[in-house]
């Protein structure tokens, strides 16, 4: 079988090296800490594993959810961007996803015709341009520099791409940089984007995660006229990643033409996993707060303990991710393979985020403080 050409100019996993030697590390009884991808170690919470459990005694909760999404999660989640962010929404203007990496890549359809261009950060969270080459769009990669806080300058889309441009992706919190966005920079991008005729969508799945004390942006917030869409996922803050339930909220043209795709290719999320995800909804702000202060002194352990390690690294509140530089003499890759090989550390070499992220690495605050902090202060001073 010879499969299309758009599928060929997907990798399939770049760091195979890395994985062989984590393989053979294992084999040989070493002990490693995995700080590469973005799942979280905390428990879920007993209350949303309960609401799963009553979800299964619910009459027809094995049959084909509404695609949708069951109407008491969309008010959940109207419910929660008003008290959030004080966003009104109506149903229309909420359709729950498999996980919000299935609305990332059935919006590039519902918006661009083959050959359209969308434009995506880099570096960046590789689906934004998987999903373009698997749907024939152009992928135009702005740069996100660390001169700029990580935030894309619109002078560097070229005059002759841009009225070929149908979709413009952001994403804060921002993944790997941890870098956020302010309302300022919100105002020009959905400015710009009303003004070119392109589709403009902030990925929040970080929304909640950033410093204890600062209050979270929602792009909607600035988007008055709700022109935009912005998704959300039950992932990260409710440490759900396996419940692939997400959620995308805005214009309800966008909406709708998102889940004209998605009825079309498959169908809503498991009940009882929209029960569980409506459970999750109604914890109070304390569950939220203390997930920040978690990941608060994750961050600012690792932080020291890189400091004195003399690994230079982008100080941010956003995410639980810190975007590191390698060390001079080192590639992304030759650094990762030593953080495995002399310290069983994996981290994610940063060319996994584009070839912007050459020069980086980003390390996933999924583990312990104290964890994270015995793995690198056996690092040498680079
Ligand atoms: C920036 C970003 N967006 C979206 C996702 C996907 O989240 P979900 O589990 O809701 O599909 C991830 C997961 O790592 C992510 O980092």
């Amino acid at each position: 079988m010879k499969p299309n050409n758009r599928l060929k100019t997907i990798s399939e996993y770049h760091f195979q090296k890395l994985d062989i030697i984590k393989k053979n590390m294992l084999n040989d009884g070493k002990k490693i800490i995995d700080l590469s991808i973005g799942d979280p170690d905390l428990p879920v919470e007993n209350s949303i594993i309960n609401a799963l459990i009553e979800g299964l005694k619910i009459k027809d909760f094995n049959k084909y959810p509404p695609y949708e999404g069951i109407q008491q999660l969309k008010k959940g989640i109207i419910k929660y961007y008003e008290q959030v962010f004080s966003v009104k929404l109506e149903f229309e203007e909420v359709l729950i996803l498999i996980g919000s990496k299935e609305g990332i890549n059935n919006i590039v359809p519902a918006v661009c015709d083959i050959g359209d261009y969308a434009i995506i950060p880099k570096p960046a969270y590789p689906v934004y341009e998987t999903s373009c080459h698997l749907w024939g769009v152009n992928a135009f990669e702005i740069p996100l520099l660390e001169k700029n806080l990580y935030l894309p300058e619109v002078k560097f889309i070229p005059k002759d791409i841009l009225p070929k441009s149908k979709l413009f992706v952001l994403n804060y919190p921002n993944n790997p940089t941890g870098a956020v966005a302010n309302s300022e920079f919100y105002k020009e991008i959905i400015e710009f984007c009303i003004k070119n005729d392109i589709v403009l969508y902030n990925d929040g799945a970080y929304n909640e995660i950033i410093k204890e004390g600062e209050a979270p942006l929602s792009l909607l917030q600035i988007d008055k006229k709700k022109q935009c869409i912005e998704f959300g996922t039950f992932s990260k803050i409710y440490n759900m990643t396996g419940f692939r339930i997400g959620y995308a909220v805005g214009n309800s043209q966008i909406i709708k033409a998102l889940l004209k795709v998605k009825s079309n290719v498959d169908s809503g999320q498991f009940i009882p996993i929209q029960y569980a995800a409506i459970q999750a909804l109604k914890l109070t702000r304390n569950y939220v707060d203390n997930i920040r202060k978690i990941f608060d002194e994750r961050r600012q352990n690792a932080e020291q303990v890189l400091t004195e390690h003399n690994i230079d690294f982008f100080k941010s509140v956003g995410t639980f991710y810190i975007w590191c530089k390698t060390p001079a003499g080192y590639t992304t890759e030759t650094f990762c393979e030593e953080l495995l090989n002399n310290y069983g550390i994996i981290v994610t070499p940063g060319i996994a985020f584009g070839d912007l992220g050459k020069d980086y690495f980003r390390i996933a605050l999924t583990k312990d403080k104290q964890e994270i902090v015995q793995a690198f202060s056996n690092l040498k001073v680079y």
